[in-house]
């Protein structure tokens, strides 16, 4: 599925410019990923006294709080890496919050010194809807948001 990020991380630039508030950013930048074709639910899980938990997001109900290591969120964290799921079924350390999700991309936002402050989620309820290429676009936008936590609180 050929999504325009190009557009996106334009529109992600524009909502953020001027604002300093953190989760007024990630709240706007949720909404701007939700309107990707495919995009079941998206939205971050902030690092809070050693465990993730829910942040701003759009899409179902959804797990509030997540363990270092646990999940494909807890392996993004404790890996420092982003994680692409083609089939949340075919792997064991999946959490399963909404039995709709079918794949899965995770990838981590870091702090200036290199350590996650918060994990940015998304799931399709289609299998095998992600590539490389989210990925690779979706870390540019966590890289974005790397960039604001500066001047965030
Ligand atoms: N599936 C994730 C949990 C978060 S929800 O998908 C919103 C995981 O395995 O970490």
């Amino acid at each position: 599925m050929e999504r325009d990020y190009e557009t996106v991380v334009k529109q992600i630039a524009g909502v953020v410019d001027g604002e300093s508030d953190y989760t007024a950013n990630l709240s706007n930048i949720a909404a701007i990923l939700k309107t990707l074709p495919g995009y079941f639910w998206v939205g971050f899980y902030l690092v809070k006294a050693e465990q993730l938990v829910l942040g701003p997001f759009q899409g179902p109900v959804a797990c509030t709080r997540i363990d270092f290591g646990k999940g494909v969120c807890g392996t993004a964290w404790s890996q420092k890496k982003s994680q692409l799921v083609p089939n949340v079924h075919s792997i064991p350390n999946h959490i399963a919050c909404n039995p709709n999700s079918k794949s899965e991309v995770v990838v981590p936002i870091f702090s200036p010194e290199k350590k996650v402050i918060a994990v940015l989620d998304v799931d399709s309820d289609v299998v095998e809807n992600f590539s490389e290429r989210d990925v690779q676009y979706l870390e540019k936008i966590a890289a974005m948001i790397s960039e604001l936590q500066g001047s965030t609180v």
